[in-house]
């Protein structure tokens, strides 16, 4: 059987990959946050997971406006990134783990999620930075099964539908023939609106519990609905979807190994984590 290792959970601005491709990276500015990572990479390098279930959101590029599913999971041999006008310089393709990706696709559908299929797709920033994060040389050591989480056109689904998506991916992952060790990764978030009169709204107290209750209680952010987080953490800040699935795929009891909470990076409040299952 397979077997879920850890989760790593991150925010994914997309300056972050202007601060790479300039080695910006022990700058004052984003020094406070790359320190975030070392602990994270030794981790990995003993934890030595094959495959990688990364939940995330698209910002435009795989999905626009026009179609925009709630849930959609990449069951694509190679999944590659493109230019969507940050500037951020492309990464190397990544390899699919299609076997995975059906496996998660059946096994979900049979327990009534609704999910879109996508043989074809291409991946953003918000999938392609936590890997440049992780694995500075860009040759990524796993393969990977793409879960992408609609947070940015309303309606949303709400927390409580994303931590069943998530625990309903790692008991399918669990029940995955072979001997695998599966690495999750949640991307996005946390705080930060980048629209509107609330543009640059950041919310300090409100990342701190959320953080602290992926530990003591993971199903903590299900008591609000989608418009309180929202108001909580900002229209954006509700990235924190893809970690609360991302935190739903591992074990109900998770050990906290690594924290890293730094405000600000752009206009957003940017922190990693990591668990172990
Ligand atoms: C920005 C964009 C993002 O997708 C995000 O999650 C955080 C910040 C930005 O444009 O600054
Ligand atoms: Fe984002």
């Amino acid at each position: 059987m397979a077997r879920i290792v850890g989760g790593i959970f991150t925010s994914h601005v997309p300056a972050i990959g202007g601060a790479i491709a300039k080695g910006a990276q022990d700058t004052p500015y984003w020094k406070p946050f790359f320190d975030g990572f070392p602990p994270v990479r030794q981790w990995l390098r003993d934890a030595r997971p094959d495959v990688a279930v990364v939940f995330y959101n698209d910002h435009g590029l795989n999905f626009f406006l026009d179609k925009m599913p709630t849930f959609a999971i990449g069951a694509a041999p190679e999944y590659r990134n493109a230019d969507e006008g940050w500037g951020i310089p492309q990464v190397p393709a990544f390899r699919g783990e299609e076997d995975l990706s059906w496996h998660l696709i059946e096994s979900l559908v049979a327990e009534d999620f609704d999910i879109v299929t996508c043989q074809e797709m291409k991946v953003d920033h918000a999938l392609t930075l936590p890997f440049s994060l992780l694995w500075p040389d860009e040759r990524w050591p796993v393969t990977v099964v793409p879960v992408c989480i609609n947070t940015v056109l309303f309606p949303l689904p709400s927390a409580r539908r994303c931590l069943a998506l998530g625990r309903a991916v790692g008991r399918a992952v669990e029940n995955w023939a072979g001997d695998a060790r599966v690495l999750v990764i949640g991307s996005g978030g946390l705080s930060h609106q980048l629209e509107g009169q609330r543009a640059g709204h950041i919310n300090k107290a409100f990342d701190l519990a959320f953080m602290d209750s992926l530990a003591k209680d993971p199903a903590w952010a299900t008591q609000y609905s989608i418009n309180d987080l929202a108001k909580e953490a900002g229209t954006q800040g509700i990235e924190l979807l893809n970690w609360l699935a991302a935190r739903g795929a591992l074990a109900d009891v998770a050990r906290e190994l690594h924290r890293n909470y730094h405000i600000p990076i752009s206009n957003t409040a940017a922190a990693t984590m990591l668990f172990e299952s």
